[in-house]
């Protein structure tokens, strides 16, 4: 359980000292041709509220979103990015650090923690048509797009994370225990947070999120925005919170 620094005991006595967090959030697009793309249903609205949770406590927060309809929480600096090698660039920037002192990077250091709560596409196609794709381009009923694997920008930035807290989410249709469990060490992720596909797009959702030592916390219909302050608080203490 990751407790750098003794975070756990300082919380107890005074408040903590700022972080800086990246929060990803939104589904990713990926282009077939300039009017169509490959995404998914994800509102975005998860990572808003942890970004939101966490610039509400003081901390420094770079929220890393694909395309959706979700205003920016106050104090929070958002970048936008449309397909998952976007996003995997802007996730090293901020979280791994970067020479640079644009928009979306805390410098060199990079950040504490990183909140992986976008719902990356794991394919894109092969080809990108730079007109559009027409009807007569495929066979008379059938046609086929060929697809190429994304990167895994969890399992990427997790191998380099050192000490600092990784937090990966899994939607798993059924119960999704094992597969959830499977994730978070093929991810190097310290905590997984495991939902299911009623979450999507809805304000309330259930979650139980799972430590990297077999730690298991239940969140029960409750709303996003409770969910995301219970998660942000992981940063502070020795093991998942209470429910
Ligand atoms: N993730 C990622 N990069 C990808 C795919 C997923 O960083 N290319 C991250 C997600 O943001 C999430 C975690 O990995 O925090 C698990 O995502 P999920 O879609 O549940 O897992 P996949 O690895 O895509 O596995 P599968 O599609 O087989 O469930």
């Amino acid at each position: 359980m990751p407790n750098p620094e003794g975070r756990g005991r300082a919380s107890r006595t005074k408040p903590p000292a700022p972080r800086r967090l990246v929060v990803t959030a939104g589904p990713t697009r990926e282009r077939i041709d300039p009017v169509r793309y490959l995404s998914n249903d994800s509102s975005g609205k998860m990572g808003f509220e942890i970004a939101r949770a966490a610039a509400e406590r003081g901390d420094q927060v770079i929220l890393i979103a694909g395309p959706v309809d979700q205003k920016t929480p106050p104090g929070v600096i958002r970048v936008d990015v449309e397909s998952a090698r976007d996003m995997l660039g802007a996730v090293k920037t901020a979280f791994l650090g970067s020479e640079s002192r644009a928009k979306g990077s805390f410098g060199k250091k990079g950040g504490d923690a990183l909140f992986m709560a976008a719902a990356v596409g794991d394919w894109r196609p092969k080809r990108r048509l730079s007109g559009k794709w027409r009807a007569k381009d495929g066979g008379d009923e059938v046609a086929s797009l060929e697809l190429v694997k994304n990167p895994d920008i969890l399992a990427t930035v997790g191998r380099r994370k050192g000490s600092r807290l990784v937090v990966g989410f899994a939607l798993e249709t059924g119960s999704g225990l094992k597969r959830a469990m499977a994730k978070l060490n093929r991810k190097s992720a310290d905590f997984i947070v495991l939902n299911n596909e009623t979450a999507l797009g809805a304000n309330r959702t259930t979650v139980a999120i799972l430590g990297k030592d077999g730690s298991r916390v239940n969140i029960t219909n409750k709303t996003k925005r409770d969910v995301a302050r219970a998660l942000v608080q992981l940063h502070y203490s020795n093991s998942a919170p209470a429910e």
